[in-house]
């Protein structure tokens, strides 16, 4: 199979795969400090849930590794602020503040270590949550697989793939393992506006792993499924509330509505870290309001007045009701 190297750990560095050129251009950036990862994630470089979450996790070892301090406590003060900086990237995917809480954990939980292998500890943290992220996405890809039959139609929304995971994906992970059991599967891919990471990113890894891909403007899915021609739909998720709604890139609750209406199939994929037992319902999750400019432009070409009023939600929220079945690595949930 195909192998989409989206980050990777490698002499004291992180090398993102830069998502801003794809599909035209696949160039990669070295990060050599926390400051820089922070900076991709903020100008999406790197994104996705599971990605931001990993791309973060390496943020703290690089920002651990930057640090001078005689005593353990001035080094965590130190990794504290490596890691308020971080957080404050992109407020919605949960992945991000659970990697950084799991990075502070580790800290706390090995004080007593001299402080270059506590700087060695964290890295190897980071590096475990990276190989967890691609282990617990061929296990959602196991258990979503299963609901996938032979030459299904299957539509999707936005990137959650290989591109925005430490690889395999989620979403796409399904499809993924749905074709290494032998079945064809054909992906109706939502070009996703205003960042079209479903016209840039999904296709281009769908054609990288060879499976049958369409691409269509947000706008044609409802009259596909008038004509019978979804069977499903699997979306990837940001971060899923404690009453099980869903908040995911923007486009999606309309997707769910219209699955809805046509008695089509919604799946969720997504690995648990994603949930957020914090937080009671969909509507209490930030929603990150981005740049006029990605809506009022492609690329530097300006597509409307200037200015225009524009608003650039990158999140909705569906809610729970509209949702078929969850698929995390344990298995499935409603
Ligand atoms: O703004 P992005 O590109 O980071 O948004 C990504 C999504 O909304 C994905 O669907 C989600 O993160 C799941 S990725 C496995």
């Amino acid at each position: 199979m195909y192998t989409i190297k989206t980050i990777e750990w490698k002499n004291d560095k992180v090398i993102l795969l830069d998502q801003r050129l794809l599909p035209q251009e696949e160039a990669y950036i070295t990060c050599d400090d926390y400051l820089s990862v922070a900076k991709a994630i903020e100008h999406m470089a790197v994104r996705g849930a599971p990605a931001i979450g990993v791309a973060a996790a390496m943020g703290v070892a690089l920002g651990a590794l930057g640090i001078s301090a005689k005593t353990f406590g001035d080094f965590y003060k130190k990794l504290e602020a490596v890691c308020e900086r971080l957080a404050k990237t992109r407020p919605t995917a949960v992945n991000l503040f659970w990697a950084l809480e799991r990075m502070k954990r580790v800290t706390l939980e090995n004080k007593s270590l001299e402080l270059l292998k506590l700087q060695e500890r964290l890295k190897e943290e980071a590096i475990r949550i990276f190989h967890e992220d691609i282990e617990i996405n061929r296990m959602i890809g196991k258990h979503g697989s299963a609901l996938l039959k032979d030459g299904m139609r299957v539509l999707t929304h936005c990137n959650a793939g290989a591109l925005a995971t430490a690889g395999f994906g989620t979403a796409l992970g399904v499809i993924y393992a749905a074709q290494e059991e032998g079945k064809r599967i054909h992906v109706y891919a939502d070009e996703t506006r205003p960042w079209l990471q479903g016209a840039r990113l999904t296709t281009w890894e769908l054609q990288k792993h060879g499976v049958e891909t369409t691409l269509i403007c947000d706008n044609m899915a409802a009259s596909l499924m008038a004509k019978k021609e979804i069977d499903c739909v699997i979306v990837g998720a940001d971060r899923i509330a404690a009453n099980g709604d869903v908040v995911n890139k923007i486009g999606t609750y309309s997707v769910a509505v219209l699955a809805k209406h046509h008695n089509i199939p919604f799946y969720v994929a997504a690995p648990t870290s994603t949930m957020d037992p914090n937080i009671k319902t969909g509507a209490d999750i930030p929603i990150e309001e981005r740049d006029a400019r990605e809506v009022t432009h492609i690329r530097d070409q300006q597509i409307a007045p200037t200015h225009i009023h524009v608003i650039n939600p990158a999140f909705d929220c569906t809610p729970h009701e509209l949702i078929t079945a969850i698929i995390t690595e344990k298995g499935l949930s409603k």
